[in-house]
């Protein structure tokens, strides 16, 4: 996958990762938005970089909630759905934004950029001991058996790489002056009992990279699962928690990076 296919598809299909995880649950019956709010501090303005439709706001509330991101598609999809909220255009890696912030969000999209600039964005923005807290689809290969380890292998993207594939994160992040606090994975129940909850899911795959044999197989897997009486498929996600260290405890930090 790479940086183009991801615009094009957020142009083409605006608010599909929230179509897609706004009705997902996990066994406490939250969606990944829910989960990912759970890390942030109660009260103070929170930064959400690469908003899309700014489904996090409803977690936040729109009092204390910036969104930012590239896409006018999936910005204006943020307007209609989220009147209330603070929306605005533009690259996370390069617009100047102001701050300071208790937090700063990446839901589904840490790792559609370059760590090391992230973290260094982030220092600026965040006050001392202020939070980052991402999301992001997994796509490591597990030994286990699960409709969605089929599906990933049908399309090709089993160990397929993101542009940032978020490894030795605790090492990474405290070069830049971050604690990892929390790295977590759960998994969410996706509807997959209709054609369109089916295709929605598919489509959030970036399927202009795959073949149409490859996509037909994929759609047989979800069909099969549903068949057998599982109308959800476990779709798993990893939380990543990480904490701005204080002046006091900072010492001398990599801000070099190779971005
Ligand atoms: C997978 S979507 C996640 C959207 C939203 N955070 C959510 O979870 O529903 C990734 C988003 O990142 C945005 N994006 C990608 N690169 C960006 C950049 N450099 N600056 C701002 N937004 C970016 C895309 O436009 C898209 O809306």
């Amino acid at each position: 996958m790479t940086r183009p296919a991801v615009s094009a598809l957020h142009a083409r299909r605006p608010g599909i990762t929230e179509d897609l995880l706004g009705p997902a649950r996990d066994e406490r019956g939250r969606n990944p938005y829910a989960w990912l709010a759970e890390l942030l501090p109660p009260t103070g303005p929170v930064l959400d970089l690469c908003c899309g439709s700014a489904a996090l706001a409803q977690h936040i509330g729109a009092g204390r909630y910036r969104g930012v991101d590239s896409s006018v598609e999936e910005l204006a999809v943020a307007a209609a759905r989220r009147p209330a909220a603070v929306t605005s255009r533009a690259d996370a890696l390069t617009a100047e934004i102001g701050g300071p912030f208790v937090a700063v969000t990446l839901s589904m999209a840490l790792m559609l950029l370059p760590l090391q600039a992230v973290l260094h964005r982030a220092r600026s923005w965040l006050v001392p001991g202020g939070v980052l807290a991402a999301t992001v689809p997994m796509r490591e290969p597990t030994l286990a058996d699960t409709a969605y380890n089929r599906l990933l292998a049908t399309l090709g993207w089993c160990g397929e790489p993101f542009p940032e594939p978020l490894g030795a994160l605790a090492g990474r992040a405290a070069a830049s002056g971050f604690a990892l606090h929390s790295d977590e994975m759960r998994c969410f129940a996706v509807p997959i009992a209709t054609p369109a909850n089916r295709e929605l899911l598919l489509r959030s795959f970036y399927l202009p990279d795959q073949r149409a044999d490859q996509v037909t197989t994929a759609r047989d897997v979800l069909l099969e699962e549903v068949a057998a009486g599982r109308p959800t498929i476990g779709y798993p996600i990893r939380r990543i928690g990480l904490r701005l260290r204080s002046t006091a405890d900072l010492g001398p930090v990599n801000v070099s990076g190779e971005f």
